[in-house]
């Protein structure tokens, strides 16, 4: 018999994965503590955007027409704990506030209600990014709350998909990493990974630690790659050097690759700053801070870009103050293909320029709302050409392929100077300097 699965916490890392089951071939119950989640997934809803999952889900949602019935959603955790073989955990793990840590507040709330649910063998499988021991002590809890005693299993099973290719990460993981103690719970989860591994999909098993290990570890080192190159930039700026070609003849370097090195005004969202920060404060705590010194680094690299592109903006207004200048900024998201705006790097930027006086006006594609609601006295219009109408400088924050189709010949008539400042390397500066622009990059010479 087909297994049945549940999913805790509908956010981006659970309903992508509920779909997923779903598509799989599982029955699959999803759970969420937001009463507005649970009503709009029942009715084939996202609550974010992101390519491709609202189609996955409406192809599997019960009562939607149709549909393969195979994917229900509910609040009950009875009805979870009598429902599922195998309970994945996907509740998020914020940064606390005012701390490096992470917060493992909802983590530990979703094993309190279930655990007492669990009456008869079931495999709990964290997949929340958590601090390296979690697990251990997640086991612990477990045993203790779990009628069905050691009948009820844990293990840690870390996802790593990205935001704007999470269908696509997930159906199709280039791994997958699990921790686990006993030979049951490794067979449980090839049986749930049954397609995605004879697709080829790598399957690595190993303990608790290091498949907690395996997720942070993985995020420091993009975080890395990122600021490595952001560093390279500095001293490109300062040297007269290129930092895009650097990156690309550095790239052909198979050891090095071509892959997050796209220098600009560093990362953001719900992950890369947030994780590295936590793993910093776990590595202190258990004595190995001195290992993860350079994360802070990285950390002061990345937050220094976004200053420097604000003083990048004002240079190119002459230097002096933002007052009474029009500022463009094209992008909101932390980056294309998606509505996140958390920690969002382009938004930083605006908000910046905003609060020293300067009026800007944002467009985004996607992240218009999001970005509203977080930052309500910035100026919004509905399109790039709306928002670029009489600018001093137009700001590219997030690489959207909508801003690399745009004509610059359009805009350029639209806007009060031709300036255009590139703060993801992503655009062509000899389209925009044909067409009578002044581009500038960061970390790239001026024409
Ligand atoms: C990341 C990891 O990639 C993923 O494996 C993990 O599961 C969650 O965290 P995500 O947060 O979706 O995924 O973003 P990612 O695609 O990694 O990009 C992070 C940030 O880095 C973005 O702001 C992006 O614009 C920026 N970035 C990326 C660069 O500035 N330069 C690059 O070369 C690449």
């Amino acid at each position: 018999m087909a297994l049945k699965i549940t999913v805790i916490g509908t956010g981006y890392l659970g309903a992508t994965h509920a779909a997923a089951m779903a598509e799989l071939g599982f029955e699959v119950l999803g759970l969420d503590v937001v009463p507005e989640k649970i009503e709009m997934l029942q009715r084939g809803e996202v609550p974010m955007y992101e390519p491709g999952l609202e189609e996955l889900l409406r192809k599997h949602v019960a009562g939607i027409e149709g549909s393969t019935g195979r994917l229900r959603f509910t609040m009950d955790w009875a009805e979870v704990g009598e429902f599922g073989d195998v309970h994945f955990v996907c509740v998020n793990t914020p940064q606390k506030h005012g701390e490096y840590a992470c917060d493992m507040s909802y983590v530990d709330a979703a094993f309190e209600s279930l655990a007492p649910h669990l009456h008869g063998p079931a495999l709990v499988v964290g997949k929340s990014t958590v601090p390296v021991g979690s697990a251990d002590r997640l086991a612990a809890r477990l045993a203790e709350l779990a009628p069905a005693g050691e009948d009820a299993e844990l293990a840690w099973n870390p996802e790593f998909l990205r935001e704007g290719f999470a269908v696509q990460d997930t159906l199709h993981p280039d791994r997958i990493v699990v921790g686990v103690r006993s030979d049951r719970a490794e067979k449980l989860l090839r049986e749930v990974y049954t397609t995605p591994v004879a697709e080829g999909s790598p399957f690595v098993v190993t303990d608790f630690p290091t498949a907690e290990l395996v997720k942070t570890s993985a995020n420091s080192f993009l975080a890395t790659k990122i600021s490595f190159i952001n560093a390279m930039a500095e001293v490109c700026e300062a040297a007269g050097g290129d930092v895009a070609r650097l990156a690309e003849a550095i790239g052909h370097d198979e050891r090095i690759g071509k892959k997050f090195l796209r220098a600009g005004i560093g990362f953001g969202g719900g992950c890369l700053p947030k994780d590295i920060r936590a793993f910093m404060a776990r590595a202190g705590e258990l004595g190995a801070d001195q290992a993860l010194t350079f994360l802070r680094e990285i950390d002061s690299i990345n937050m220094r870009r976004r200053g420097q592109m604000v003083e990048m903006a004002r240079e190119a207004l002459g230097g002096g103050s933002f007052l009474g200048k029009r500022v463009a900024v094209l992008g909101a998201t932390f980056k294309p293909d998606s509505d996140d705006v958390r920690d969002s790097p382009a938004l930083n930027v605006a908000g910046q320029i905003h609060l020293q006086g300067g009026q800007v006006t944002v467009y985004d594609p996607k992240g218009m709302e999001n970005a509203r609601r977080l930052f309500p006295t910035l100026g919004y219009a509905d399109t790039a050409v709306e928002a670029v109408r009489g600018a001093d400088v137009v700001l590219h924050l997030t690489e959207w392929r909508e801003f690399r189709d745009l004509d610059p010949a359009e805009l350029g008539e639209a806007v009060a100077a031709r300036v255009l400042l590139d703060g993801r390397n992503a655009l062509d500066p000899e389209v925009w300097r044909r067409a009578g622009w002044t581009y500038r990059a960061m970390g790239r010479p001026t024409a």
